[in-house]
């Protein structure tokens, strides 16, 4: 294979049969589509490079720099496309929360522009929200940026559309799987190849899989993130299922260890979501049948990811107080209260007030005399015991509450006798008109 540039290597990935005695499914041959292999080590190479290649000749003509709303695989993808053509590359993001991939953007030349995510944001409208500012810049007249625009670009699904499905047609001799599988982030893979797979044979089955509410997989949305995404259309699934970071590693460890696959966590989340659907349809035919799902990256870029999650797979004790392991009947019955309650327990008690969200929003706007003890940093503190003292209250706030009941419950656990988490979190606070303040 001779290549003139790097960029001809993008697509012709593997498909590649999983051992049945791994997946244990009897009347299913599951495919593994190695997405990681692109030459960049991601699915996003193929979206990447099919946004901005019609874009760079005029973005090199006018010196433009490359900017994309992304924390992950397809700002990589773009820093070295950008960094190919001589341009620079800005990734703008929410929350860089996968450090190893911070670092490898870092020395891939990238600038990182952080700014709150919207559900953060007290207020979207706002004409100083840093979001809101962001996307006025770029469609301002005049503008030199190249803005690829990934939540939108129809030419993110069209990669997938001409090339990913096609691809996997091509490797089953002509057949369309009965069913595909991938995770959905953008939702350009998902679409595009479901897009493709359907002009074939339209019975084919498709499977969304989304992370599970308040969890975190790097790179995949949860079902309500899912919506603000413009290329998501929910027409396109048969049917979204959820998967926790817990069940992605476990389903990252089987592909690693047992299939000798490297992928990453959402390579895992497919695999485990493929098996867990296909299972329970498995003994419905004896006619033999065919599944494929995406592995979309490879593992090295998530050790911290993993050493946070799963200790004990890195040498380390195993991990204590995490919300992970709180049953669904414990986070329904976490203590909460209603604005007005809080209010009045704040002026009567001064409970503690711990605000879990990111320094930026917190910044922004949160509740006079509040702390800031960002989330992840939160299970971190948590891991080595109550970090309060058991005689002060404690109320927890979060962005609309689903995080703070998590911990109330945790905290609850652990033995403090009086936390709760304020229903509907910050943004309920500000709808209810209670104040708040800025530094
Ligand atoms: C690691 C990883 N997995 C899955 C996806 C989902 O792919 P898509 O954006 O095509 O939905 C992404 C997207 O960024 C990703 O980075």
């Amino acid at each position: 294979m001779r290549y003139d540039s790097i960029t001809d290597a993008i697509g012709n990935t593997p498909l590649v049969r999983i051992d049945p005695a791994v997946h244990g499914l009897r009347n299913i041959d599951l495919f593994a589509k190695l997405e990681m292999l692109n030459p960049f080590g991601s699915v996003k190479d193929r979206a990447a490079w099919s946004m901005a290649r019609p874009l760079l000749d005029e973005a090199v003509e006018h010196g433009s720099q490359v900017v994309e709303l992304s924390s992950g695989n397809t700002a990589k993808a773009l820093a070295v496309v950008a960094g190919m053509h001589g341009l620079g590359f800005k990734s703008v993001t929410n929350r860089m929360r996968v450090p190893e991939i911070k670092d490898l953007l870092l020395l891939l030349g990238a600038e990182i522009e952080e700014l709150p995510g919207q559900s953060e944001c007290l207020d979207p409208t706002a004409t100083d929200d840093p979001l809101t500012l962001f996307h006025r810049t770029l469609s301002a007249s005049g503008s030199t940026y190249l803005h690829t625009d990934q939540y939108f670009n129809p030419r993110n699904t069209e990669a997938h559309l001409t090339g990913t499905g096609p691809e996997i047609v091509k490797d089953l001799d002509g057949r369309v799987p009965d069913w595909f599988v991938a995770c959905v982030g953008t939702a350009g893979s998902s679409t595009g190849v479901a897009r493709a797979l359907r002009e074939e044979d339209p019975s084919v089955r498709v499977v969304g899989l989304v992370a599970a509410k308040s969890d975190f997989i790097p790179g995949i949305r949860t079902i309500d993130e899912v919506q603000e995404v413009g290329l998501f259309d929910p027409e396109t699934y048969d049917t979204m299922e959820s998967v926790s970071s817990d069940e992605a590693i476990e389903g990252m460890l089987t592909l690693n260890r047992r299939c000798g696959i490297l992928g990453g966590p959402t390579g895992g989340a497919a695999y485990h979501g493929a098996v867990r659907h296909l299972r329970a349809v498995d003994e419905e035919s004896t006619e033999r049948r065919t599944a494929v799902f995406i592995v979309c990256d490879r593992v090295e870029s998530y050790l911290s990811y993993v050493r946070q999650r799963r200790p004990d797979l890195l040498g380390r004790p195993p991990r204590k107080n995490s919300p992970a392991d709180l049953t669904d009947a414990e986070v329904g019955g976490a203590p909460s209260v209603t604005v007005a309650e809080a209010r009045r327990w704040i002026d009567a008690e001064g409970p503690l007030v711990v605000d879990l969200r990111s320094p930026f929003a917190y910044a922004a706007l949160h509740i006079d005399g509040s702390v800031n003890i960002v989330d992840e940093l939160f299970a971190e503190l948590l891991q080595g015991g109550l970090p309060f003292s058991r005689s002060r209250p404690v109320l927890l706030a979060c962005p609309v509450g689903e995080q703070s009941a998590r911990y109330a419950a945790l905290l609850t656990r652990m033995g403090h006798p009086d936390v709760r988490s304020l229903a509907g979190g910050v943004i309920a606070w500000r709808d209810a008109g209670a104040p708040l303040v800025r530094d």
